[in-house]
């Protein structure tokens, strides 16, 4: 299992994950090019022998303390065995030696498995967003200090 900075050569299999993960949410691919290529982002896959099985994308803007995780997603069948936290674990570490003084981040509110991931990981609910997905589900919206911890 490995962690590592995504490449356009990924670009076929992310959108694979995509579609599996986000149902009614999925990036274009012309999004997800972009996300790849785009210098302020930290964009990591997880892997397995040649598999993809996960990603995270960190947006890092230059102005800004606090970061935004965009997404991050496990492959159906690879979830609940905690590999998302690998990859919360390096987009972490990542985050605080940029200099991040913080992480905010929107979720479905009735994504339970990431609202529990998120909880895991220090991140505190701060509002909601009424209606922000394609679903009509509103977003929780959440943060995590990295200052503090
Ligand atoms: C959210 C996500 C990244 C979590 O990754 P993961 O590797 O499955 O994470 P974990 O194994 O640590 O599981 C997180 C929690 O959800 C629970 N969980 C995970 N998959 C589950 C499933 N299919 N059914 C029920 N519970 C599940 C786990 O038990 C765990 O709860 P706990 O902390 O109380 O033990 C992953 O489930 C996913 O990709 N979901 C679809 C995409 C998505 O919703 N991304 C988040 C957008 S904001």
């Amino acid at each position: 299992m490995n962690v590592r900075p995504v490449h356009i050569s990924d670009l076929n299999a992310l959108m694979q994950l995509e579609e599996e993960c986000f149902p009614t949410e999925a990036f274009p691919r012309r999004t997800m090019r972009y996300l790849i290529q785009k210098s302020r982002s930290v964009f990591l896959v997880l892997e397995n022998q040649g598999q993809l099985l996960g990603s995270v994308c960190l947006l890092t803007p230059k102005r800004h303390r606090s970061a935004r995780i965009y997404s991050i997603s496990v492959a159906p069948r690879q979830q609940g065995k905690r590999l998302g936290q690998q990859l919360m674990d390096q987009m972490l570490s990542i985050a605080r030696e940029r200099g991040y003084s913080g992480i905010h981040l929107e979720v479905d509110e009735e994504n339970d498995a990431a609202i529990r991931l998120y909880l895991r990981n220090g991140f505190q609910p701060i509002g909601h967003i009424r209606g922000y997905y394609n679903n009509g589900h509103n977003a929780l919206k959440m943060h995590r200090d990295l200052l503090s911890v």
